[in-house]
């Protein structure tokens, strides 16, 4: 049985991601969407991690072979873990390259069993990222369309709140 890991922070999950972990699902017999705590990131994420795990949930909630579940440990090591031997990452335009491309030499050097695959962006979805998201909707701007509805609801309810 294959296993695919798509780790991420998803400070909120967009449709970009859930793309991605769609056609990942496609893929793999399994799949699982690991959330990082990654509480340094950024000044630390909008979301608690309970909430970032809950809208994936709750975006995904079609897709029968894809779980959920939050991390805080090394990736390779959550990967072990729960018996994933791919890492599934999305990638967008150039800029996204480089880190990426950091990240799994990183995580080949620290475990080379686990092999990291990645999946292009849609044109559509090329350019979208969480934090442009977050300031889109700090600014009073409409998200429908660029993350699920239930996170729409959520950053709508944040950002007028906070
Ligand atoms: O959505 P992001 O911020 O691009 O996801 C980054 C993430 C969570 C995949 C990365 O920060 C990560 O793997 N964190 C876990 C800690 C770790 O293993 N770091 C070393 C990777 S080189």
């Amino acid at each position: 049985m294959s296993r695919g890991l798509c780790p991420g922070t998803f400070d909120p999950v967009t449709s970009g991601h859930l793309d991605i972990i769609e056609r990942a699902a496609a893929l793999f017999d399994e799949v699982l969407v690991g959330v990082a705590l990654n509480p340094e990131k950024g000044g630390g994420p909008l979301f608690s991690v309970d909430e970032r795990v809950g809208f994936i949930r709750e975006a995904a909630r079609h897709l029968s072979n894809v779980a959920v579940k939050p991390f805080d440990t090394l990736l390779v090591d959550f990967a072990e873990k729960e018996g994933a031997t791919v890492i599934i990452k999305g990638l967008r335009a150039v800029t996204d390259f480089e880190r990426e491309f950091q990240m799994a030499a990183l995580n080949w050097r620290l475990d080379s069993k686990i092999e990291t695959l990645f999946i292009m962006a849609i044109p559509e979805y090329m350019y979208l990222s969480s934090s442009a998201v977050k300031e889109i909707a700090q600014h009073g701007g409409s998200v429908r369309g660029l993350v699920p509805d239930n996170v729409a609801v959520a950053l709508e309810r944040a950002t007028s709140a906070r």
